[in-house]
């Protein structure tokens, strides 16, 4: 016999059940949202032409500086490419501080990135910069120059492969003056500002990036189709052809080259069905939107990654911990001020652990309830509790995860083919997170078109790090692009 308080977690984890046949409807209506945002602008989902025109296959060559900024850290790393599908990899990682993330102006943010690029220089390539510096006061002229590949991994309007504008911030930013501005020239202008021997000369998505660096490391005799993310947001960027990309033909300045046909585009699926038509709902999905800073947008996101997770199984725990029916932490003191009443109060790797722990005592979950929710004392129901919420939470978010998969493999026809088709993931979600694949491809083998077969097609890869190889590819096919040098 089930305990009440088991009872209304298996009640509320119910909530969070996402069926076939929703899966099913999600991906047909993933590709009509699709096919809009490759034909306009200002659609659901942005379907951003990115202007990179082709996958690498192992053989590129050179040393090249990346820069990231996505959820949480910026990372500065510089990258040699063997020309042999290998690399080496030199980083330096620093947490955004919080208040550069959204209370300051664009100028504090993008001179704190010039600094961090400024002192990895000076720790490791700083021959190079002092040469740089040296010539300059010599008036010799300008020493070399890294060229750089900026991943920024956020919504831009892309006008060509090194320049682009902020549509909207996500995930935890927001510094309303960047908005509409070129983060490639707020970068430069910045850089130059120090006077660093460095050229901003990509503007990268990690989706791309991540897709990038899997062609690089695994080239095989298709490349790879997708590159996602599911980390602290989620997002994916697909090779497609480019007569489908009809929006292109009103970008008649755009500079890029036709000859492969195809182009790599930017989903941006975190906002996919923003208008809930598809998107399974729960009161905790409602309450997390309407509290977050961006009401109403990357509704998809809000359900599947890292930044929300945590916060939709705190939403579930107050609500269960509000009962008066059941009793959960019934044993411990739990205070309006304390962590679980906070907004934001629990991270997501806490369901990693959660989903991990199958062991009768729990000790793991319990460890994880102290340190990332200062709850001591848990008892085993609790425990059970939290892992039925958890393991729902998670499963929905994997499940989801499947429609976009599904969508762009049926819209670009990859299954028709005898190929294996490649996909290269990277992110917190999809490393940590117990049986995430696993889940994912259950879902996808449910869809009709994809099936059983269809399934057994589909290659996924960890691209680990992949938004800084990347970002090194697209930087030296931009060097290579005397356009681009001499505009
Ligand atoms: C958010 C951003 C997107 C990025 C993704 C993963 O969805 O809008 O650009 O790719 O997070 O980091």
């Amino acid at each position: 016999m089930s305990s009440p308080l088991l009872a209304e977690a298996t009640r509320i984890a119910r909530e969070f059940d996402y069926p076939a046949a929703q899966v099913q409807r999600g991906v047909a209506e993933y590709i009509r949202q699709s096919n809009e945002g490759l034909a306009q602008e200002n659609t659901t989902l942005s379907q951003i032409p990115t202007f990179v025109t082709a996958v690498p296959n192992g053989t590129e060559k050179g040393l090249y500086l990346a820069v990231d900024l996505g959820g949480t850290n910026f990372r500065v790393c510089s990258v040699e490419l063997h020309g042999d599908t290998t690399f080496s990899l030199t980083q330096s990682k620093i947490m955004i501080p919080r208040e550069l993330m959204a209370s300051g102006t664009s100028k504090d943010l993008f001179t704190f990135l010039a600094r961090q690029i400024e002192a990895f220089l000076r720790i490791h390539h700083n021959e190079h910069f002092e040469a740089h510096q040296r010539r300059r006061r010599e008036g010799k002229g300008e020493e070399e120059l890294f060229d750089l590949g900026f991943t920024f991994s956020f919504p831009v309007r892309q006008y060509g492969i090194n320049s682009g504008t902020l549509i909207r911030w996500t995930k935890g930013f927001n510094i309303p003056d960047a908005v509409g501005h070129d983060v490639c020239a707020l970068l430069q202008s910045a850089i130059d500002d120090l006077d660093l021997p460095v050229r901003v000369a990509a503007l990268v998505n990690d989706t791309v990036g991540t897709l990038m660096a899997r062609s690089y490391t695994s080239p095989g005799e298709t490349g790879t189709l997708l590159g996602a993310i599911f980390g602290t947001g989620t997002n994916g960027a697909y090779v497609e052809k480019l007569d489908k990309i009809t929006k292109l033909k009103s970008m008649k300045d755009a500079h890029f080259d036709t000859s492969t046909g195809e182009m790599i585009i930017n989903a941006e699926w975190g906002s996919f069905d923003n208008q809930l038509g598809v998107l399974p709902s729960t009161i905790y999905d409602r309450e997390l939107d309407a509290d977050s800073n961006n009401p109403g947008i990357q509704m998809f996101e809000k359900r599947v990654s890292g930044m929300f997770l945590g916060e939709i199984l705190r939403r579930a725990l107050v609500a269960l911990h509000k009962d008066s029916k059941v009793d959960l932490f019934s044993n411990v003191s739990i205070t309006p001020e304390g962590l679980l009443y906070r907004q934001w109060g629990l991270d997501t790797s806490l369901l990693s652990v959660v989903e991990a722990d199958n062991t009768s005592q729990m000790t793991d979950i319990k460890t994880a309830l102290k340190d990332h929710l200062n709850i001591e004392n848990a008892s085993n129901e609790d425990c059970q509790a939290v892992k039925i919420l958890t393991h729902a939470i998670g499963k929905r978010a994997a499940r989801l995860s499947a429609v976009p998969l599904a969508a762009i493999l049926i819209h670009t026809g990859k299954l028709q083919t005898d190929d294996i088709v490649d996909v290269g993931v990277d992110g917190s979600v999809v490393e940590f997170y117990p049986n995430f694949e696993a889940h994912l491809r259950e879902a996808l083998r449910e869809v009709k078109e994809v099936g059983v077969e269809g399934d057994k097609k589909v290659r996924i890869g960890i691209s680990k790090d992949g938004s800084g190889v990347g970002a090194a590819l697209i930087a030296l096919v931009a060097s290579k692009d005397e356009n681009l040098k001499n505009p």
